[in-house]
């Protein structure tokens, strides 16, 4: 097999694994990490943030893990949870973790604050008052920039958002996905275009000042006029920013567990929403004021910023040294319960390698400057071990070099994500091999694997 065909393969394995955000992605990590290990990388993170004054900064994210419904079209591992008296055992749990954290970052002011997942706003007014309070009294946000959070209108209400706007949330998400009512029904949720309006009022009437709406681009099986409809009422309602999230038919879906496919009709309706959306969006104007983005996301491109995230599954990254994460719920409980003699991770050791390929991952779509790289790594691009893949793939008119700038040639998705897979370790090209040639059935009708995924 030629080296394309291995990087098409995994370029969809990741996506269809829906964990294509770190590098290596999860599939690569081992298993189990001691306490030590943990601390010690955070410790040796902390120390480089104060030596080296640059822009390194922290942010600090945490899920709250309960779902209304579960809707058909979602990508996540979630629980439908009503249960009121749970959702207090979370936030024993969360004040538990803080509390651990906190010693070894008493020394860190958080940049970033971001609080969402599945749908925060199930928690009661006084639920969410004391998550907030938690957070506070456990890291020092004292030089916050942004505190995010994204909320489902259906559960939003006007004593709820008092309370964010008494703990100084500045920018929210809210999820609509679609308004169109019979999409909305098939997918098993309820929220409606006035519970959206409601929520929106509300966080204009508490000083929110940045208000997203999430929508999604063919979600099961919602047609041209259902998005067009969706987006139309939008409009109206003014936000700063829109996000429309391509539907991603990953294993995880409850649509792929019922239909096993997404076809080729499905694939051409969900493009022409896209350039619908792209059509109005390049109408309106860009966002040039970066307040109104998502500041942990921009750091975490840009800077390979940390970030400590709070509860499982969810993944931390310690600049230079390590990504972890905690597997399952009682994985969880024996990390709080028995911290003094835990082992309960999936981890990667990370180097400067290992950094230096996700910024270029991350960064190449957009551009890569020689001048910015060093005051990130103090190494010159030129001296680094990956320059030697650089200049080939420059070679190859895959990447081109213009003003001390290098970026990919082409502004195509499934381009970039194909040829990034070249920037990777060979042992993680090894690895993958490996899994590959034992589970060659799952990698049938790649054209139409990858078009899944890729829209362009
Ligand atoms: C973690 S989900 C949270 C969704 C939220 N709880 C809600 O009720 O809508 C965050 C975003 O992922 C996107 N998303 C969820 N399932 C997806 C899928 N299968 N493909 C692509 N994007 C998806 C949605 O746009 C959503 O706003
Ligand atoms: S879309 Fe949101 S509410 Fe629906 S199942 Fe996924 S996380 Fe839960």
């Amino acid at each position: 097999m030629n080296k394309i065909e291995i990087y098409k393969h995994l370029s969809w394995k990741i996506k269809y694994e829906a964990g294509d955000m770190p590098y290596p992605p999860v599939m690569f990590w081992k298993k189990n990490i001691s306490k030590n290990d943990i601390l010690g990388s955070w410790k040796n993170t902390i120390e480089y943030i104060k030596t080296k004054e640059n822009n390194h900064n922290m942010w600090l994210y945490v899920h709250i893990p309960f779902c209304y419904t579960h809707c058909f079209f979602c990508t996540c591992i979630t629980k439908v949870e009503h249960n009121e008296k749970k959702y207090d055992d979370y936030l024993d749990l969360i004040e538990k973790e803080s509390e651990l954290f906190s010693n070894i970052f008493s020394w860190v002011k958080f940049n970033t604050v971001y609080v969402w997942w599945w749908t925060p706003t199930i928690l009661s007014a006084k639920q969410i008052d004391r998550f907030y309070n938690i957070i506070k009294k456990y890291f020092d946000l004292s030089e916050v920039i942004q505190i995010m959070t994204e909320w489902s209108p259906y559960t939003t209400t006007e004593d709820k958002m008092k309370i964010l706007s008494k703990h100084w949330i500045n920018k929210m998400t809210f999820w609509v996905q679609s308004l169109d009512t019979q999409t909305l029904k098939t997918n098993n949720r309820f929220q409606q275009f006035d519970d959206v309006k409601n929520a929106v009022d509300l966080a204009r009437k508490y000083g929110i000042e940045y208000i997203n709406l999430d929508i999604m681009a063919w979600i099961p099986w919602q047609d041209l006029d259902g998005f067009k409809e969706t987006i139309d009422l939008i409009k109206t309602l003014n936000p700063t920013t829109v996000h429309v999230n391509a539907f991603m038919p990953t294993k995880n879906t409850n649509y792929i567990k019922a239909w096993g496919i997404y076809n080729y009709e499905n694939i051409k309706i969900r493009n022409e929403m896209e350039l619908y959306w792209k059509f109005l969006e390049d109408d309106r104007s860009k966002i040039t004021d970066l307040w109104k983005d998502n500041i942990q996301l921009y750091n975490s491109h840009n800077f390979n910023s940390s970030i400590l995230w709070l509860w499982y599954w969810a993944i931390s990254h310690a600049f230079w040294q390590l990504h972890y994460t905690k597997n399952s719920f009682p994985d969880y409980k024996n990390f709080l319960n028995n911290w003094g003699k835990g082992i309960f991770f999936t981890w990667y050791k990370l180097n400067l390698e290992d950094e230096i390929i996700t910024y270029f991952i991350n960064n190449l779509r957009k551009w890569i400057s020689y001048d910015k790289f060093y005051t990130i790594f103090w190494i010159e691009l030129k001296d680094t071990f990956i320059y030697r893949k650089i200049l080939f793939l420059i070679d190859k008119w895959i990447l081109i070099n213009i003003n001390k700038v290098i970026k990919f040639s082409l502004d195509s998705d499934v381009f970039c994500s194909i040829y990034s897979k070249y920037l990777y370790k060979d042992e993680v090209i090894k690895n993958f091999l490996n899994y590959f040639f034992k589970n060659q059935k799952d990698y049938k009708n790649l054209d139409l694997m990858l078009k899944q995924f890729f829209t362009n």
